[in-house]
């Protein structure tokens, strides 16, 4: 057997204890997979004293995860601090300075620093693994960068955030409303105490502009993701797009045009017939188009000590075989440049519902103000009369350019029969 590969530990939360236990649980499963053991030789984290449920014994601590990454030792860093700067970005500046392979789990860092940190990794001939940072247990990284390696990606979707797709499924499944649901959520410990980074999109933006460098091999674009997230879905939104025969779900999407490459994270309508609308609670799901492969879909668990230590220890496993592959499927140097579009370039289906004064010709102007911006109604819902004196009307769309939606929705905001601001949400055929 070769020498065994030795790993430290930066950071012991959910994940590091789930990841030490996974080691421990399949040390001959791995050690035979690899051909070689794989041992953890040092750890670091805030607290030391902290029950976790696994024994550091054994392992060389340190107070500071910056000074394990450059003294420890070990072939391999997995860095399981979290976040985009502070620590955990300088952990692994100081591994891949110090010639150590980086396994990490953040996202963040990935979205905002992957190309210049895959840049130093290549330069100093060290991996840099993420798979735990895109969809926890399932391994679309690989599925992508390896599995569809023959293929030319045109376009990709998912559910990429498990918070808000148990948010979105409970509303639907009880009737109860947003905030109810998270307040929840945050109860049973699916959502953070401050749950913004999830529900209003960021996480799941995080994961889309990472899966958009490996799917399409262009640079990693954070900032050209367009990004909403779910805070404005209401109960009745749900119920409506029941009724028209969509689930309503956060989607990451992301596209390849001859012009560029169009990202955008928001509360979509997908019809309930599309293989995505079947993902539900927890779950993730991530469907990709390959042109020889055709329409390939991966679910599975998007979070969690188990899935997410899975993950951790595959991208362990590549590098204990010695199996190198670029980071973002090719390399750094050859990534593509590709001007990232913006959301006004997208043309497709709309719903809009609005909350109006139930009164002669008020039907007849907002039909007026939607033919005004040339737009096409396909439907129109308006339900029987109430007491308050305003009805809501609920409309879908033909093929319509997003600058054009936006346009209509302040045009309807300003007519004075309009009572509250129009809540329009993207449909999306898939
Ligand atoms: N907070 C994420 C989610 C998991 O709810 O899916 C970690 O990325």
């Amino acid at each position: 057997m070769k020498n065994k590969l030795s790993l430290a530990i930066a950071g012991l939360g959910t994940v590091g204890a789930g990841t030490l236990q996974l080691l421990e649980t399949h040390r001959d499963l791995l050690s035979a997979r690899c051909g070689r053991a794989i041992e953890v030789v040092a750890v670091s984290a805030r607290d030391r004293s902290r029950d976790r449920g696994v024994s550091l014994e054994g392992y060389k601590w340190f107070d500071d995860p910056v000074d394990m990454a450059r003294d420890c030792g070990a072939d391999v860093v997995v860095e399981l601090i979290g976040g985009s700067e502070g620590p955990a970005r300088d952990v692994c500046d100081a591994a891949i300075a110090a010639g150590r392979h980086v396994v990490t789990a953040n996202k963040a860092l990935v979205a905002l620093h992957g190309s210049d940190l895959a840049a130093r990794a290549e330069a100093a001939t060290v991996t840099l693994a993420f798979e735990a940072a895109v969809a926890g247990g399932i391994p679309v990284i690989k599925a992508l960068r390896e599995g569809l390696a023959g293929n030319g990606v045109s376009s990709l979707h998912g559910i990429l955030n498990g918070t808000c797709n148990y948010i979105l499924t409970t509303m639907r499944e009880t009737g109860r409303p947003f905030e109810d649901v998270l307040a929840e959520a945050q109860t049973l410990g699916y959502a953070e105490a401050d749950p913004s980074f999830d529900i209003d999109g960021v996480d799941a933006a995080h994961k889309l502009a990472i899966l958009t460098s490996v799917a399409f091999g262009c640079d990693v674009d954070f900032d050209g993701v367009h990004i909403e997230g779910i805070r404005h879905v209401a109960a009745e939104d749900i119920a409506y797009a029941t009724e028209l025969g969509y689930r309503i779900k956060l989607l990451g999407i992301t596209e390849r045009t001859k012009a560029g490459v169009l990202q955008r994270v928001y509360p979509a309508m997908v019809p309930l017939g599309a293989p995505i609308a079947a993902v539900e609670g927890v779950y993730n799901g991530v469907v990709a188009e390959g042109d020889f492969v055709g329409t390939t879909m991966f679910e599975g668990r998007g979070a969690g000590a188990g899935p997410t230590a899975s993950a951790v220890v595959a991208d362990v496993v590549d590098i204990a075989l010695g199996r190198m592959t670029p980071t973002f499927g090719i390399p750094v140097e050859m990534l593509s440049r590709t001007p990232s579009l913006s959301l006004n370039e997208r043309v497709g289906l709309y719903y809009i519902r609005l909350m109006v004064q139930d009164t002669t010709g008020v039907f007849a102007d907002i039909a007026t103000t939607l033919r005004d911006a040339n737009i096409s109604i396909e439907s129109a819902i308006q339900r029987a009369r109430s007491d308050s004196g305003f009805v809501p009307v609920v409309l879908t769309t033909h093929e319509t350019q997003e600058a054009a939606i936006q346009e209509a929705l302040s045009s309807l905001d300003r007519l004075e029969s309009v009572a509250e601001t129009p809540r329009m949400i993207r449909i999306e055929s898939m």
